[in-house]
């Protein structure tokens, strides 16, 4: 994620909302870096250090070389800095620490930047490398990570959904590397583990032969992803048809179903449908059009899709569809993952290599897509 190590002296922000486990991660990463030899000050304004001590057990963290400190005084911790001088400083989270020097209350947009100017010129000039991590707030009264991005050279976002274990860690910002790469990982009872095969793990308790449910491929980063997308379509019961989008975009899915309708002329205004990333990760990319259209026309139909085909493709406002990035990369993940059969865009068709093993299918409308699969 940092681009293959931690740069000296670099200042990196790891953001995310409360509670989805950045603490946890640079607690881990502790145990990690363990093994270097490296002096690590933890300063924590949010648990004590009992509560840290218990977790890092529970994590099995065994690092001597983590110093911890609960503290949330600025001058205080810039003097346990200067004494330890330790080779890498934690400070979790910026909204607690506070400085004299300004009035306003702890996590103020005043205090967050003036303590993390304040904490990058001792890091700068000691050559520490320092990891700030910040909650993500909805309400203005605290000041976010966003109002950091700008001074550090790295950020990180740890994102995902309370209610689920997948996690993903984004670079959306890195002066010493590139941005494009994730980690996906799991919070499990021992803490974050790392999924090394994320397609599998989002296509776990995919239902077979059912009607509803596709596979497609999207981007994450540059890794490519493999992630079924469920549609519900049943008879409405009230004037105005219910539309509902879980992990993707709105809008998308109402201008898709319109696309249904008016080209493929399915009656879909009396009926809901209701789109669905299983999963619970969310994906905004155009190629994942084909697969809300092959979804949504499935359930409508009632017609099961086959289960070793993924489809894969933006749609436009005409019904054609209209060629994605990184194609080959895509067709290649789902012949890892075992799939027999692909139906592409056909603006890809001329620049992807024959891939022995899985047969690909090259459309240029929705309609083409769909007597491919029914
Ligand atoms: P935490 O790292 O405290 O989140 P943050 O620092 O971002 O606020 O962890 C968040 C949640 O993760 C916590 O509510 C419980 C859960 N969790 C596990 O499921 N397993 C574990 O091993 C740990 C340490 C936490
Ligand atoms: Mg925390």
């Amino acid at each position: 994620m940092l681009g293959g190590g931690i740069v000296r002296g670099s200042l990196i922000l790891v953001g995310g909302d409360p509670g989805i486990g950045k603490s946890t991660l640079v607690l881990q990463m502790c145990e990690g870096i363990g093994r270097q030899n490296l002096k690590i000050l933890y300063v924590s304004g949010e648990e004590s250090l009992k509560q840290i001590k218990l977790r890092a057990d529970r994590l099995n963290v065994a690092n001597d070389g983590v110093l911890l400190y609960a503290e949330t005084n600025l001058t205080h911790i810039e003097q346990a800095i200067k004494n330890e001088k330790p080779d890498i400083l934690i400070l979790d989270s910026i909204q607690t620490i506070y400085t004299d020097m300004i009035t306003s209350a702890p996590g103020s947009v005043s205090q967050v930047r003036e303590v993390t100017s304040s904490v990058m010129r001792i890091a700068k000039q000691m050559n520490i490398s320092t990891f700030i991590i910040g909650h993500v707030t909805k309400d203005g009264a605290i000041a976010g990570p966003r109002v950091l991005e700008h001074m550090v050279d790295t950020v990180l976002y740890f994102e995902g959904e309370r209610s689920v274990s997948y996690r993903v860690l984004r670079a959306v910002k890195n002066r010493f590397g590139s941005t494009n790469e994730i980690g996906v990982f799991e919070m499990a009872d021992s803490g974050l583990v790392e999924v090394t095969n994320p397609s599998e793990y989002m296509l776990t308790g995919k239902p077979s032969g059912e009607s509803g449910s596709v596979v497609t491929c999207c981007l994450e980063g540059t890794r490519p992803l493999l992630v079924e997308v469920q549609a519900l379509v049943s008879q409405s019961n009230f004037g105005m048809p219910r539309r509902t989008a879980n992990g993707t975009d709105y809008n998308r899915v109402n201008l898709l179903v319109a696309v249904l309708e008016k080209k493929i002329g399915l009656q879909l205004s009396s009926y809901d449908s209701y789109v669905n990333i299983a999963g619970g990760i969310k994906i905004v990319e155009p190629a994942l059009d084909l697969g809300i259209v092959c979804a949504v026309t499935s359930s409508f139909r009632n017609k099961s899709i086959r289960d070793d085909i993924i489809v894969m493709g933006e749609v436009g406002l005409t019904g054609e569809v209209r060629g994605i990035t990184q194609c080959e990369k895509r067709v290649i993940e789902a012949y890892k993952m075992g799939f027999a059969a692909c139906v592409v865009p056909k603006a890809n068709l001329k620049h992807l290599k024959d891939i022995e093993g899985i047969k690909v299918h090259g459309v240029s409308n929705v309609e083409e897509a769909l007597s491919k699969l029914f």
